[in-house]
């Protein structure tokens, strides 16, 4: 796992950004991205958008999944995670519609439960993915794979946390009766498949999820620990979010000590 910590958040959205650039540069303009929601992507996308324009970044063939959709919101509904990817992901960095994959929130009886299968065979269509990108919940979950979540889950329908209805209260007017209680998310054993994993955390508030993914033991319990079994998982944390691991120095020494062909174009 490689902790690269930096000293605001912004800093975090250009280095994760440069981080996903990279890797998108070396797998060509057909790269498959997975994409999170939520806020900590943000910096991220904005930055990746950046490079977009600058012409440094060729997206036009990309493709992209989405982690997880909400059950029973509207696709139309600003909350729901179609419209927050179109908003966030698909128009700043000009992917083509027909290209991005979010889960099917809207199905229903059988559907729902081919729902998860039936996205795992479009990741594999698509060649599986090259990048995915990851935030982390204040529980340790990935994706909305929750505290207990197998380690080898795939997609799948799951039951909201209750700390994750009331954390994701903010973009539902404070109001956690209106967060759906239902989810389909990508299962960590379809996180593991991915190429390479960027995680992005930031505040005081995920710093001991980030200790316990990091430092702690691979367990359900903190379902992000997942990513200690990933050959290529990069984590990228402002330094509150930092503030509860032992090794942070040895990780800044780690960063500073980079090859050059390694280190990130920002
Ligand atoms: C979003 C997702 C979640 C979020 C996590 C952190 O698609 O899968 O795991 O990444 O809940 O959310 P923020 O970034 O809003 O703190």
């Amino acid at each position: 796992m490689e902790v690269i910590i930096c000293p605001d958040a912004e800093r975090v959205g250009e280095i994760a950004a440069a981080k996903v650039a990279q890797i998108a540069n070396r797998v060509g303009p057909r790269v498959v991205l997975g994409v999170a929601t939520g806020s900590s992507p943000l910096a991220l996308y904005a930055r990746l958008a950046d490079r977009v324009r600058a012409g440094t970044l060729d997206l036009s063939e990309a493709s992209a999944f989405a982690l997880d959709e909400y059950v029973g919101l509207p696709v139309t509904h600003p909350e729901s995670y179609h419209d927050t990817i179109r908003r966030t992901v698909t128009e700043p960095l000009g992917l083509e519609p027909s290209r991005v994959h979010v889960p099917n929130g809207q199905a229903t009886g059988v559907d729902l439960e081919l729902a998860g299968p039936r996205y795992e065979e479009a990741i594999k269509a698509a060649g599986g993915v090259d990048v995915q990108i990851l935030g982390i919940g204040g529980n340790g979950h990935v994706g909305f794979n929750e505290p207990t979540s197998s380690l080898s889950s795939r997609t799948r329908l799951k039951t909201l946390a209750a700390q994750t209805r009331q954390d994701n209260a903010r973009f539902f007017n404070d109001n956690i009766d209106e967060v759906p209680t239902q989810c389909l998310t990508q299962g960590l054993g379809t996180i593991l498949d991915a190429r390479n994993a960027v995680l992005v955390a930031n505040g005081e508030g995920k710093a001991a999820a980030i200790a316990a993914m990091v430092e702690g033991p691979v367990t359900s319990m903190c379902p992000a620990s997942v990513l200690q079994l990933h050959p290529h998982a990069t984590i990228v944390v402002d330094e509150a979010a930092a503030s509860r691991l032992t090794m942070s120095d040895y990780f800044k020494l780690a960063y500073a000590s980079l090859p050059p062909w390694q280190r990130l174009d920002v």
